[in-house]
């Protein structure tokens, strides 16, 4: 159904509370279950949520205080709920293999021993993966440290999260499993087209593609973005950008001054194919005690690699069906394909053996990694700082550097353009003592 443009709010999901907490740990209980919402107005769509909302509540946790989550399964078929960016214990990490099956509960401890970092967390059920998110598992975790909190940057309510992500829908306001067709219609926090009030100050945006393949290219009507953010945290330093690019996974925070825009003025945010996604309307003035450092984190050197490695994704249009490929071979969870002892600091080469349109994100688990070559060309502004996902267009190779922490056991990665990893574009790391 038609949608007229800025005439819903943009909601921002509240914060989960915690069921109990105890001097280092905070517990939550979460269930995964369809839920009918409304995107269009005035009728519903079926989803599958956390808790009953689209986007999933939103945790906000503490570095060095840990998370306890107790998911129970509602859904007709199995899930797995990882939280995506966490340096996580292996048994909590959402490995593909440990399916809740329906009706189970299952228990996430994170540890939560990072520093502060916009995460999220989202189905990763072998298999089901795709079709999970697609139909709306995904929700933010943000994990702040006390250094960040001493910044002073724009907190509070003044500090949003915004998902965007696309899908189809059918004439009845129906999600449309049709991939790999078009999916024009972009989600912004849920709704379409929103508007969000706002007042003459600065706000931190903490802006995720949770689309399950796709790169959105965003700007503010020519606006300045002050990127503080990556995925893992805090830049050395704020970068002001007038666009801002980020593929499925990503995250980028920034900051807008809308003390330099004035009440009674709007922003609208629009991405370069799908058009307006977003408009802010200046409503009020307010009080701005908040900044913007000229130093936010230092990002100390690794160290320097003693292991390199070349990791090739591909699709295979061969055979009748098309396979997607991780080094020439599809998926298998009996076989390792990397042994890493803890510790170790690796650049892994990764290339995309595709021709054009058929672009790759690359994302591990456990290790924040750090970008150090895009094919001799200069890094996009997006590459910069802690990372867990990685854009590699089609036909570029992208080196990432990252030291392999202590948890050991069995961690994925794959293109978390989230189709392909299903077909089969997904190795496993075991890291060993
Ligand atoms: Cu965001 Cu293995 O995923
Ligand atoms: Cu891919």
């Amino acid at each position: 159904p038609p949608v007229t443009p800025f005439t819903t709010a943009m909601p921002v999901s509240p914060v989960l509370r915690p069921v109990a907490r105890s001097s280092t740990t905070d517990f939550y209980r979460l269930a995964i279950r369809p839920a009918n919402l409304e995107i269009f107005p005035g009728t519903t769509t079926p989803l599958l949520t956390y808790g009953g909302l689209f986007p999933g509540p939103t945790i906000r946790a503490r570095t060095g205080r840990a998370v306890q989550i107790v998911y129970t399964n509602g859904l007709a078929d199995g899930s797995n709920v990882h939280l995506h960016g966490g340096y996580t214990p292996q048994d909590s990490d959402g490995y593909s293999m440990d399916i809740v099956s329906p009706g189970a509960s299952r228990t996430y401890r994170y540890p939560n021993l990072q520093q502060g970092a916009t995460l999220w967390y989202h189905d990763h059920a072998m298999g089901f993966e795709a079709d999970h998110l697609y139909r709306g598992l995904q929700g933010f975790y943000v994990l702040e440290d006390d250094a960040e909190a001493g910044l002073r940057l724009p907190s509070g309510e003044f500090d949003v999260p915004i998902m965007l992500r696309d899908a189809h829908f059918d004439e009845n306001a129906q999600l449309v499993s049709d991939w790999p067709a078009p999916r024009e219609t972009v989600l912004t926090n849920g709704k379409i087209q929103p508007y969000f009030p706002v007042a003459a100050r600065k706000y931190r945006f903490r802006l995720l593609n949770a689309a399950n393949e796709r790169l959105f290219k965003l700007n503010l009507d020519g606006a300045e973005l002050i990127r503080i953010g990556s995925d893992g945290g805090l830049l050395p330093a704020p970068v002001p950008e007038t666009e801002l690019s980020v593929a499925s996974g990503e995250r980028t925070d920034f900051v807008v001054d809308f003390g330099k825009v004035g009440v009674g003025k709007q922003l609208v945010l629009s991405e370069a194919t799908a058009g307006p996604v977003l408009r802010f309307d200046v409503v009020r003035s307010a009080p701005d005690p908040s900044r913007v450092p000229a130093v936010l984190r230092p990002l100390p050197a690794l160290p320097p690699a003693t292991v390199t490695r070349d990791i090739t994704m591909s699709f295979d249009f061969s055979g009748a069906t098309p396979l997607a490929l991780m080094n020439g071979k599809t998926f298998d969870p009996d076989r390792v394909d990397y042994r890493i002892k803890r510790g170790t600091t690796e650049i892994w080469r990764i290339h995309n053996a595709d021709a054009a349109p058929l672009d790759h994100t690359f994302h591990v688990h456990l290790v924040q990694f750090h970008v150090v070559d895009r094919g001799g060309k200069p890094l996009l502004p997006v590459d910069a700082g802690r990372k867990d996902t990685v854009f590699v267009a089609a036909g570029e190779s992208v080196a990432v550097q990252a030291t392999f922490g202590d948890y050991l056991g069995k961690y994925v990665f794959h293109c978390h353009f989230i189709e392909h990893s299903v077909m089969g574009m997904m190795g496993q790391l075991e890291i060993v003592p």
